[in-house]
């Protein structure tokens, strides 16, 4: 299959949404990272989603909405804590777990009765789900297990020949996925942090809790190995030195304390792996504030912790 890399103007979006409106993949910006989208109440047009990206059947996808009757249209009802929640943060890197309407292709939700739902931020998203007037389905558009793409250029890397669009809006905002809630248990929990701190979300709904790395609470997609560099990643807690010795002899990348940000993260990942570094020793930091999203993502990233 041949893909086209579209820019984001007028004329080429209307193609790309006339594209996802007609059952085919698109991938996209968001302000976190980018997505690969369908039409979420088209099983036939989600399957490929799976096939493209090699993810795993039992991983339901999170679908976009460019409107709030759109988002009517996908869930069930709006407890009034997520309502809180979408007023405050929304447009923007906050997904909801919600009850999940009838409507949508059962490839989305892999057979759950609830939905991952946000509504996007990034303008050229907003306009892209909009004028396909449907809601779309949209993991990161990466090959399963690795890095997030941030930039279309990622996305080329590892969808090429396997989509048929990629829109290119320059690279992300948050630089990480958003954060996903789900409101429905008391205190409401954290299924993946994200570009949203708990510390935000806290001061408009009081106390929340963070499903562990372990915890069957998790998002389904969390219990796979994921964002990993082809490098060994190896997370060092304490002993800098120990690390060093650990690993004389091979190519090793050392980031600095503060190096890797939300923002540079997958894409130093990437970038790591293209300059062929065989290790990469990344300092551990305090789980506040950002820190919370970042050591996540590198303990799951991460072949050893040291
Ligand atoms: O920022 C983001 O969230 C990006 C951009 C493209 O919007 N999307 C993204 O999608 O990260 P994805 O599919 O890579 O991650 C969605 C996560 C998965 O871990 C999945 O298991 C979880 O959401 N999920 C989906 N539906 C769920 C549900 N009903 N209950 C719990 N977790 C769910
Ligand atoms: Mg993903």
């Amino acid at each position: 299959m041949k893909t086209t890399v579209l820019q984001s103007t007028p004329t080429s979006l209307a193609r790309a949404a006339r594209a996802l409106h007609e059952g085919k993949l698109v991938a996209f910006p968001t302000e976190t990272v980018y997505g690969v989208g369908a039409n979420a109440k088209d099983s036939k047009a989600v399957k490929q989603i799976f096939i493209a990206k090699g993810r795993p059947q039992d991983n339901p996808l999170l679908v976009h909405v460019s409107s709030q009757e759109m988002l009517a249209g996908v869930v069930k009802k709006v407890p009034p804590r997520a309502k809180k929640l979408i007023d405050t943060f929304w447009p923007g890197p906050l997904t909801l777990i919600l009850p999940a309407a009838k409507t949508l292709a059962p490839e989305v939700t892999a057979g759950l009765n609830t939905v991952a739902v946000r509504m996007p931020s990034n303008a050229i998203a907003r306009a892209l789900i909009a004028q396909a007037g449907v809601p779309i389905a949209a993991p990161s558009a990466n090959t399963s297990g690795k890095p997030s793409p941030t930039t279309a250029a990622h996305v080329k890397t590892d969808l090429q020949g396997k989509i048929p669009f990629i829109v290119d809006g320059g690279p992300t905002k948050f630089g990480v996925e958003s954060t996903i809630i789900d409101v429905s248990r008391s205190p409401a929990i954290i299924l993946r942090p994200g570009a949203i701190t708990k510390e935000a979300i806290e001061r408009v709904i009081g106390r929340v809790r963070v499903a562990g790395l372990t915890s069957k609470l998790r998002a389904p997609g969390m219990k796979y190995r994921h964002y990993a560099p082809r490098a060994v990643l190896v997370l060092v807690e304490d002993n800098m030195a120990a690390a060093r010795a650990a690993y004389a002899g091979k190519k090793v990348k050392l980031f600095r304390s503060g190096e890797l940000t939300l923002r540079n993260l997958y894409a130093k990942l990437r970038k790591a792996d293209d300059d062929g570094y065989a290790v990469l020793l990344v300092p551990a930091v305090k789980e506040v504030g950002d820190g919370l999203a970042l050591m996540n993502r590198l303990k799951k990233a991460a072949s050893r912790v040291i």
